[in-house]
């Protein structure tokens, strides 16, 4: 948060530090979340013990920026309505949470009109009519506790709603702030000129515009530093050389705002924000004919990036930067504002925003020695109509992919248009005016003809290129269309053109997202006569959320050492060929850099990787875009990134593969095929129905994309050479041994000398469980070389391009039902695009085999899975592990059945559910079997049969908005697919002050394991669970660890720490037995003079057994499954693409919890992460092989706009699990693929839309549900005016699907 002053008042705003120039703070004051609160301390400010309280925090990486947003938020405004919070937070993302949680929190701070918190526990139920506040018959509070299943295994239980409670949090008392720092008042620095030198770049800050004027003409080729929000993008990127910057926001004149004739004069030096509040203001003051540009500007200004960003941005900066994709640009030359130019040599002058103005892609007619001083806004005349419309890949903080800005002057007598503007963003490499369209609708009639016309001038005038930069060139077309569409409808609204159709329909979506949040967590509390001191099955919060909220909780990059080296990869810029030569000349001539790295390092010649097919750097063969092909060591980060910059490559290119289909054509694979025959499990060859005697078939194909992990901590390591040749390596790793066995291969060393260890990882998903020796190979080769310690440090645009992601999938299948739609027979194909080695695929394909039923029973099933290899970085392990787009396919399936023969897709699935003993596929036989019970629970609790019928009614009264509502089972198998991963270790020591130490071998990323963990012990050795502590994990205290990954992390590490903790307690018995009044702490001490070994290692294992891939035949896989359903409604614009989750009820069958609330977390979050998955995360790489999507810029996931605010999960009761520690289940992977429920409720509303326009055949549709699949499936009036794609290989698609 930065803090200042301002005409004599101090201001607060947030800013991203990556965006904010130091400089750019002088003599204001900043604070961080380091200075709110402190565990340290024992001082957690407000807003930070909510949060920890909410269970907030997973991994904790995301959680300080959080808190800064919420804290800079009340510092402004101490009682914010839920509105204001929820645009504080735009621009924060959480990868963990689901964001549920942390809404949670800060809407506690929000007050109604009458000044009371706004979330109460009256009205944060979701359940609707089945709270059980209204069953019960008292209709006491949901807060509290209701009896439940009776008989219950564990006795008898209490169901509890509600989650955490914050009602003895301390309430928020704006007083107790920070004051503003006194010397910053005195001195006023804030309002000096000054000039600074620094790395080869001088800073100027004027005060006085006439001193910037000078400036700019004694340094014409100066930037302008406004908000830096664009030109730190250029800098962190393009390594440009900035010999001079001029920051201008310190000058008065530029802030000044006033109304002029004809229009609204705003200077540049207001950040977006403040134009926006001046426009609010303006739109309540003034008549309400004059303001709709002033109207259109707030209403885009709120999904312009996010609220951290406008804090600091000029609309200087974007006019200034001209992007073809601003969101600005297109409403000034609709609404032809004006700018104030002004520069010393030639004075000011006013220039119109027209098609003069942008001469080329961000390119202006602005002079350099001109600054940009004011933009003038119209305001409009009575008969004058103005809207303005932006659809991006996501809602909130997203570049668009089109936006349009409409003016309209009509004759509100004849409807004669006696002017009209058209402008556009995303058609053309600038921002367009249709000047042909509006010359030719110049004096028509606005009516039903004139969209006609109009929809087909602006298809002739807009038409994009089939593959133009950017790419989706009929979505694009379509949108702008649909955008035009819309502004005329809401024009013949206003006039109330009765002849125009359609002018009852309300196009506006998400209307009936609530203000606030209604979430319901419904949990089973533990038993009445459970200890007090036993933590088992509560819902205690994450043993490092208070540390989370308040920065103090470290992570790697947190580690600093003295004398440390930082390392940068040069980075493959092709996907395939032969690298020639490296030149390092320039990158060696930069101060500070130390030298390289290269294949030439790697004297042992050995490759990275399970199967060793991965170099550390290439050779001669370049095979993936991103690829390491050298390292530049440097004495800091930002150095070595420089250097390596400056490396030259000779390589020649080489045609690559990057599809499925390109794989299949020529036959590229990393392994052979596998096969299940469902057969087998009761005879000895393959039975081979015959598919003519079928009468019901459907055979298809669907595409699921891949997902980039997107942990919010990008990679990271530290390694630190010491004696004897031993090696201390740091790293963010989900699995250190596989790192210390990769760095003892490639380095020719023993694995006792090197300790690899982690103490928190700030996410992980899966993509950081084999990639560890990407970034610790090269570092301890530099360790060694160099005989200094090395760090590594992905970027986010280095680590999108490096490690792989989820795997994509294109699924086959042809399946034969019966009359009844009982599946009998299935042959189902799954292909996945591996990338260039083998990494994971094996068992990511194994997975996806067998889940390839999901929860259906299948008469016989035939499933082979194909690994296609391809010129791209080697996709890897992510949540679900292949899981997810087995079941893809299967529930795919369920639709075609459903939709070619006419059936319930309901009724079809609950007719081939599994029932209690059934046998998979793959062998596996289900004990219970819990599908059922959590699919009729969710529909009872998310009242979906009346909510369908209520969809129906919707839909059947609206033309353009659609809903969908639907139901979407799971079933996820527990446990490594390899044996030998399914064993864990631990080591359990007892200090004679009775203090426990713990170490096991999983890894803390988020998913509350150490927590777990804690409970697990504090229960086992009967002490409370502060008694008990984990510093980290580390390959010198468990060896041979296995990644923490397949969801199993507590069900192993848990029964090794059990075993551990069993072994103590046995030694201690005989000191219980001889003092049976003692304590913990007697009966250690006594067994420590007695000479009584207190530290003991524990060990387990769970279930295994192989299925024989190679042959089909199949085996008791796993030990157990989870179980889980959700319910999810969404709403679809089906003009736009876009849509809203209104609502999601899950029941997830989790045994007996360990801990509800990290449960409960984990099902959020992994719900949200599905619904990324599944609608909106999509890689987008070029036909040659070029990753497009490396970073948040391009990449989306899901933001806390995004989050359903009728979220309502629950545990399911009464079940028990023989097979998992304490009687629990598994929870990280299962619920993932709920996430596809909103996938399927989204082609439900499209679905509905086709059949309403006379198309009810099914339809493929593949996931992810983007807009541009959306809208490009809702086929209509619209997009009839939307040209075909010419021939599939006669041109050159801007990306492809891999
Ligand atoms: C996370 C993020 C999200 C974003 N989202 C959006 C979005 O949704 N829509 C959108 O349109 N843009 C978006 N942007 C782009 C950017 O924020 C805007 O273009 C912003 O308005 C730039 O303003 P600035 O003050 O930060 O520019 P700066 O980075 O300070 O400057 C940019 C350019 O403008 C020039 N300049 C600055 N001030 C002046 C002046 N007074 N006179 C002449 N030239 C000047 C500079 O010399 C420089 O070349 C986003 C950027 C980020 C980082
Ligand atoms: S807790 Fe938010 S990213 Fe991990």
């Amino acid at each position: 948060m930065v803090s200042h002053i301002e005409n004599g008042e101090i201001k607060h705003f947030s800013a991203n530090s990556c965006l904010m120039p130091i400089c750019g703070v002088f003599g204001k004051a900043v604070t961080t979340v380091e200075g709110i609160g402190s565990v340290a301390k024992n001082r957690l400010h407000p807003v930070q013990e909510r949060l920890a309280k909410a269970h907030g925090s997973q991994c904790g990486f995301c959680t300080p920026g959080f808190v800064m947003a919420m804290y800079a938020l009340l510092r402004n405004n101490p009682n914010p309505t839920v509105a204001d919070i929820n645009l504080g937070l735009q621009g924060n993302l959480c990868r963990c949470t689901g964001y549920r949680p942390i809404l949670e929190a800060f809407y506690s701070f929000a007050v109604d009109e009458n000044g009371t918190l706004k979330v109460s526990e009256d009205n944060t139920c979701g359940m609707g009519e089945n709270c059980c506040k209204n069953k019960k018959s008292n209709g006491a509070s949901c807060g509290g506790s209701e009896d439940v299943t009776p008989g219950y295994t564990g006795g008898e239980r209490k169901r509890k709603i509600q989650l955490s409670d914050l009602s003895d949090c301390k309430p928020y008392d704006p007083t107790q702030e920070l004051i503003f720092p006194p010397e910053l008042k005195l001195h006023g620095y804030e309002t000096m000129s000054f000039a600074y030198d620094h790395h080869h770049t001088k800073w100027y800050q004027p005060v006085e515009y006439d001193d910037l004027l000078s400036l700019k003409r004694e340094l014409p080729h100066a930037r302008l530093i406004s908000g830096n929000s664009e030109l730190a993008i250029e800098l962190k990127f393009r390594f440009i050389d900035l010999p001079a910057v001029i920051n201008p926001r310190q000058v008065r004149k530029l802030h000044e705002r006033h109304l002029e004739e004809n229009g609204v004069y705003m200077g540049t030096g207001m950040s977006l924000t403040d134009m926006d509040n001046y426009a609010v203001q303006l739109v309540k003051e003034l008549p309400k004919d004059q303001t709709g540009v002033l109207k259109h500007v707030h209403e885009m200004l709120h999904w312009f990036a996010g609220i951290h960003v406008r804090n600091v941005a000029s609309v200087a900066g974007n006019i200034a930067t001209a992007s073809p994709i601003s969101d600005l640009n297109p409403i000034w030359m609709a609404s032809n504002a004006q700018v104030v130019l002004d520069s010393e040599a030639r004075g000011e002058k006013k220039v119109h925003i027209d098609e003069k103005f942008f001469l080329g892609y961000r390119k202006t007619v602005i002079q350099p020695d001109e600054i940009i001083k004011a933009v003038i806004v119209p305001l409009l005349t009575k008969n004058e109509h103005f809207a303005a419309y932006k659809q991006a890949q996501r809602r909130e903080d997203d570049i668009a992919i089109v936006t349009g800005a409409f003016l309209v002057d009509l004759d509100p007598e004849s409807s004669i248009v006696k002017s009209i503007r058209i402008s556009y963003g995303g058609m053309a490499p600038t921002t367009k005016l249709a000047l042909s369209t509006m010359e030719k609708l110049k004096g028509l009639k606005w009516s039903q003809e004139f969209l006609d016309k109009a929809l087909g001038l602006l298809s002739d005038e807009l038409k994009l290129p089939a593959g133009v930069p950017g790419g989706m060139s009929q979505y694009r077309l379509s949108l702008a269309l649909s955008f035009f569409f819309k502004f005329f409808l809401e024009v013949s609204k206003k006039l109330n053109l009765t002849e125009i159709q359609y002018l009852e329909e309300d196009m506006k979506i998400g209307q009936d997202v609530p203000e606030t949040l209604y979430a319901t967590q419904l949990y089973q509390e533990v038993n009445a006569n459970q200890p007090a001191h036993d933590p088992l099955g509560r819902p205690i919060k994450h043993v490092s959320g208070d540390k989370h909220t308040t920065g103090e909780a470290v992570y790697c990059d947190d580690i600093n050492v003295a004398d440390c080296q930082h390392i940068a990869f040069v980075l493959s810029p092709i996907a395939h060929g032969t690298l020639n030569s490296i030149d390092y000349t320039a990158a060696l001539e930069l101060d500070g850099v130390i030298g390289y790295l290269d294949a030439s390092d790697v004297t042992t010649g050995a490759q990275m990787g399970h199967h060793s097919d991965t170099p550390v750097f290439v050779k001669d063969k370049i095979t993936f875009h991103g690829q390491p092909i050298a390292a530049i060591v440097a004495t800091d980060h930002e150095l070595a990134r420089k250097a390596a910059s400056l490396v030259k490559l000779d390589y020649s290119q080489e045609k690559p593969i990057v599809t499925i289909k390109q794989a299949l054509a020529a036959e590229s694979f990393v392994f052979k095929h596998f096969v299940i025959h469902s057969s087998l499990n009761d005879n000895e060859t393959v039975v081979k129905n015959d598919w003519s005697k079928y009468d019901r078939v459907v055979e298809g194909e669907i595409d699921m994309g891949g997902q980039e992990h997107f942990y919010l901590e990008t990679q990271q390591c530290l390694v630190i050479p010491h004696e004897d040749d031993e090696l201390e390596i740091i790293i963010s790793n989900q699995c250190i041994n596989d790192v210390q066995i990769e760095v003892a291969k490639c380095l020719g060393m023993a694995q006792h000398k090197i300790q690899t260890k982690v103490k928190r990882i700030g996410g992980g998903f899966g993509g950081k469980e084999s990639t560890g020796a990407i970034l610790a190979v090269p570092a301890s080769l530099a360790a060694k070389k160099f005989g200094k310690p090395m760090k590594i440090k992905f970027e986010r645009f280095d680590d999108m391009a490096i490690t792989g992601t989820r795997h994509p999938f294109t699924l086959q299948y042809k399946l034969a039902v019966d009359e009844n739609g009982k599946f009998i027979d299935l042959d189902y194909t799954a292909l996945s695009n591996s990338g260039h080695t083998i990494d994971l695929s094996m068992g990511v394909m194994q997975r996806a085999m067998v889940h390839a039923d999901n929860v259906y029973k299948f008469a016989n099933a035939d499933i082979t899975g194909k690994m296609c290899k391809t010129n791209l970085a080697s996709n890897t392990a992510f949540r679900g592990f292949g899981g997810p787009q087995g079941m893809f396919g299967t529930e795919i399936m369920v639709k075609h059945v459903a939709e070619q023969f006419g059936l319930d897709h309901d009724e079809i699935r609950v007719k081939n559910f599994y029932q209690e003993g059934d046998c998979t596929p793959f062998g596996m036989h289900l004990n219970q079997c819990n599908v059922a019970r959590t699919w009729e629970e969710c529909r009872a609790n998310s009242d979906y049969d009346k909510r369908l019928e209520q969809v129906r009614k919707f839909n059947e009264n609206n033309k353009f908005r659609k809903r969908g509502i639907y139901l979407t089972p799971t079933r996820f198998g527990i446990g490594f697919g390899l044996k030998q991963l399914n064993q864990a270790g631990a080591l359990v020591l007892v200090y004679t002050d009775g203090s426990v130490l713990v170490s096991h071998g999983g890894m803390e990323m988020g998913q509350g394991l150490h927590t777990k963990i804690l409970q697990i012990a504090a229960r086992c050795l009967e002490i409370p669970i502060e008694r008990v502590h984990i510093h980290d994990t580390s390959t010198d205290k468990v060896p041979n660890a296995s990644a923490t990954a397949a969801s199993v992390g507590s069900d192993m590490n848990g029964l090794a720490v059990q075993d551990a903790c069993r072994q103590i307690m046995e030694r201690l018995a005989p000191f219980k037995k001889l003092n049976p009044d003692g304590k913990w702490d007697d009966w250690v001490k006594a067994a420590y003079v007695e000479r009584v070994s207190l530290s003991a290692s524990g060990f387990g294992i769970i279930h295994h057994e192989p299925v024989d891939f190679f042959n089909g035949k199949g085996a008791e896989l796993f030990g157990y499954s989870v179980y889980g359903t959700a319910c999810c409604e969404v709403e679809v614009d089906c003009l736009t693409g876009d849509h809203h989750l209104l609502r999601t009820d899950i029941v997830m069958d989790v045994g007996e919890s360990l801990n509800p609330a990290i449960d409960i977390g984990q099902i959020e979050g992994a719900f949200i992460q599905g619904y990324g998955l599944f609608t909106m995360e999509e890689i987008k790489i070029r036909p040659d092989g070029i990753r497009l999507t490396r970073g948040p810029g391009n990449y989306k996931i899901p933001s806390a706009d995004d989050a359903p605010r009728h979220f309502n999960v629950s545990l399911l009761g009464n079940s028990s699990n023989k097979m998992g520690i304490f009687s629990s289940k598994a929870i990280g992977e299962p619920p993932l693929f709920l996430g596809s429920c909103a996938f399927f409720a989204i082609r439900e509303a499209v679905r509905a839309y086709r059949i309403q326009n006379g198309n009810s055949d099914y339809f493929a549709f593949h996931s992810p549900s983007t807009p541009e699949r959306i809208r490009m499936a809702c086929e209509d009036f619209v997009t009839s005016h939307v040209p075909p794609l010419p021939e599939e290989g006669s041109y050159t698609p801007w990306t492809t699907s891999v």
